[in-house]
């Protein structure tokens, strides 16, 4: 066991790191994050920053020789990298996982050889590839996709060719999955511990918009059976791949009730933000305590919980979103990771609602969300975002 005090040494310093650093502080850690820029979101509450880049294995070992245990927020790092890092110390999960979640190909082989469904599947270089594969389909890089980036939604055969070359542009193999019909997206977050102990939060239901998530409304709105599926899928992944530290699930609900493995995440993952207000131990005490020998928490929601996304979309030419007006929504939490930046598409913060039902906590995680922006004086609408579809299917 790693007693408070040691050091966690975190790859990446994005917001996950820095959600990681404040809870691993509370329990009374250090932390050394190691990104190339010493403003990063997660650098700014770290008891250290070690500048340099990410793919460097030099600096990979650097890490683990300073740190006591080694895990990672970010998943395009290069795995010689982080072998490099577990040469020398721990790293949590390993560089073996790794290597299978960060590609598409290898992440949908692997679980579907653990007997879990998956979407039909193929790699893709060429059209040729595609002769007979239904459409419509999706094109994925099969790396360094993320937040919906590195794909296509191809409907017609004729698309193909262009589609497949603009996305080669970015990674020479892909990967061409049947376009799902889900009537849900939802994702379960396991913690494994070294003894190959396992606990998983309740399902989260999970609504995108342009291909990055937008809110989560968790325990998903599903039957006890489909909750319970959920979580023998996650649970029998993280431990077919032996995780150790934290592994989301993505998944799709089909209408007539099946569950198909979308894409694996071996961290903490932006549909379990709701757990640091609405659980004992969130997702990243959780992470702490299964990489640090603690035992892990009880994943009990204290009552049904949301999460609205705010992107840099929502940021005003002028000045800061309203966040005040947001504030007056009782019951409602802000989170903001300390990104300067606003682009569209960039994730700045998030609201969390805990309430009575999933329904009201997703209503009062959207009206503190509609809040932050200005009212338009000029009489004319449609610069506000409307009530979310998500809020009314309660
Ligand atoms: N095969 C698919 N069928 C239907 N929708 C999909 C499919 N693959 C991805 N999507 C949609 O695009 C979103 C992002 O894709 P995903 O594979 O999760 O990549 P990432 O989250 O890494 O960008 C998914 O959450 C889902 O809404
Ligand atoms: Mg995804």
């Amino acid at each position: 066991m790693l007693p408070p005090g040691a050091v966690i040494g975190i790859i990446g310093g994005g917001q996950l790191g820095r959600m990681l650093a404040i809870e691993a502080r509370r329990l009374g850690y250090r932390t050394l994050v190691c990104d190339p820029d010493p403003h990063a979101p997660a650098a700014q509450v770290a008891d250290a920053h070690l500048p340099g880049n990410l793919s460097d294995p030099a600096i990979m070992r650097d890490l683990a020789v300073r740190a006591d245990v080694v895990t990672y927020e970010f998943e395009n790092v290069s795995p010689s990298a982080v072998e490099a890092a577990e040469a020398v110390g721990r790293v949590y999960p390993s560089s073996a996982v790794l290597r299978v979640a960060q590609h598409r190909l290898r992440e949908k082989e692997a679980v579907a050889r653990l007997g879990f469904a998956v979407p039909p599947f193929r790699p893709v270089r060429s059209v040729r590839d595609l002769d007979d594969f239904g459409l419509p389909c999706v094109l994925k890089t099969a790396a360094s996709g993320y937040d919906g980036r590195g794909q296509a939604v191809v409907q017609r055969a004729a698309e193909l060719p262009e589609a497949i070359t603009r996305l080669r542009s970015r990674c020479d193999l892909l990967i061409a999955e049947q376009l799902v019909d889900f009537a849900l997206e939802l994702s379960v977050i396991c913690a494994r511990d070294t003894h190959g102990n396992a606990v998983c939060f309740a399902p989260g239901e999970n609504h995108h918009s342009g291909g990055i998530l937008d809110l989560t409304v968790a325990p998903a709105r599903i039957s006890r059976d489909v909750a319970a599926h959920a979580g023998r899928i996650a649970t029998g992944i993280a431990n077919g791949l032996g995780v150790v530290g934290l592994l989301a699930v993505e998944m799709f609900l089909t209408h007539d009730g099946r569950i198909l493995v979308n894409e694996l995440a071996p961290r903490p993952h932006n549909s379990g933000h709701h757990t640091l207000d609405a659980c004992a131990a969130s997702q990243f005490e959780q992470l702490v305590r299964a990489i640090c020998g603690l035992p892990l928490g009880a994943p009990d929601l204290y009552g049904p919980a949301a999460m609205a996304n705010l992107l840099g979309d929502l940021w005003p030419p002028g000045g800061p979103p309203l966040f005040h007006r947001a504030l007056e929504v009782p019951g409602v939490k802000l989170h903001l990771y300390g990104k300067t930046e606003a682009r569209p598409g960039r994730k700045m913060g998030h609201l969390t609602a805990v309430a009575d039902t999933p329904y009201h906590a997703a209503a009062l995680a959207l009206e503190a969300r509609r809040r932050l922006i200005p009212e338009r004086t000029d009489g004319l609408s449609g610069s506000r975002p409307g009530a979310h579809p998500a809020a009314g299917d309660a």
